[in-house]
């Protein structure tokens, strides 16, 4: 695979891992990195033979301790504006992204890292783990989703005071809030997020994009229409090649063989 300067990308049979590589950074979320993510993810989508994504960092401290200060503090209002910093993180990593990507999260998802991790279809914590929005501290709010995305994920009075306060929440009490699927001992973070990713990689290839769609568009329609929608894509994937193989696998008592089609 290509290299980066900022992360490392390598395919781990169906799954690409993706490191965030500046660990004496806290593995800090600048410009660069969103370019090699960017790359990195378009390689990702576009590859047939690659499934799933893990998103990780690297070093025992952080996944990442947000957007990077050092690269904010001296820049002009003006930049943040024309640039519309931040916009393409939701662009490529949300809405340009329609396989399923996992982050998992080992030490500090600060301000962007955290909102980074809630970027991702889920999040797997390290026992270690520990999010925040510590944006106010800064004199500024968060820039990349956390105002939505983490009030969604925990609801309002959690959000509000995590937020307000810029405290940090560890991974358990992250789990208990909605913000993770499953805490883990740190030190098989890795191992188990390849190994949920290489069982959502052999899943079904349509009905896994269908899934990752309609959970999607619970965030983004009434009940209705998000249920209309669910319906039509089941009605949708009982015309494909792999509805017949998977029930009749199921009716023949063997494993099934997807085709994608
Ligand atoms: N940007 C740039 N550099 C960062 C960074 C960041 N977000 N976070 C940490 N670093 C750097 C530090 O400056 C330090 O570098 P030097 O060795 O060159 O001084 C190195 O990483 C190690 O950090 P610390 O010495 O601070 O490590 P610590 O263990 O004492 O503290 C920490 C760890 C609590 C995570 C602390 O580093 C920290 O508070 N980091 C900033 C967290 C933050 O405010 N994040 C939000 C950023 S704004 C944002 O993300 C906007 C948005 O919504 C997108």
């Amino acid at each position: 695979m290509a290299e980066y300067e900022t992360i490392t990308a390598e395919r781990r049979g169906a799954v690409t891992l993706v490191t965030l590589n500046r660990p004496k950074a806290l593995n800090a979320l600048s410009s660069k990195v969103l370019e090699d993510l960017i790359a990195a993810f378009a390689a990702f989508e576009a590859d047939d033979t690659q499934r799933c994504a893990v998103v990780t960092g690297s070093g025992e401290k952080a996944f990442a301790a947000g957007a990077d200060i050092k690269e904010m503090a001296e820049k002009p209002m003006a930049d943040f504006y024309a640039e519309d910093m931040f916009s393409r993180w939701t662009s490529h990593f949300v809405k340009a992204t329609r396989k399923p990507w996992i982050a998992a999260v080992n030490g500090f998802a600060l301000g962007g890292g955290c909102e980074l991790a809630m970027m991702a279809d889920f999040v797997l914590a390290a026992d270690n783990a520990k999010f925040g929005q510590p944006e106010i501290t800064l004199g500024v709010v968060p820039g990349m989703g956390g105002t939505q995305r983490l009030t969604r994920a925990v609801g309002k009075a959690k959000a509000m005071e995590l937020i307000l306060t810029g405290r940090m929440m560890d991974a358990e009490e992250a789990e208990r809030a909605g913000l993770v699927a499953r805490v883990v001992p740190a030190a098989d973070l890795l191992d188990e997020a390849l190994k949920v990713a290489a069982k959502i990689a052999a899943m079904p290839p349509l009905a896994t994009l269908a899934a990752k769609e309609l959970v999607n568009a619970a965030f983004e329609t009434t009940l209705d229409q998000g249920i209309l929608l669910e319906r039509r894509e089941f009605h949708f994937l009982a015309g494909t090649e792999d509805k017949a193989e998977g029930m009749s696998a199921f009716i023949e008592k063997r494993a099934p063989e997807w085709k994608g089609r």
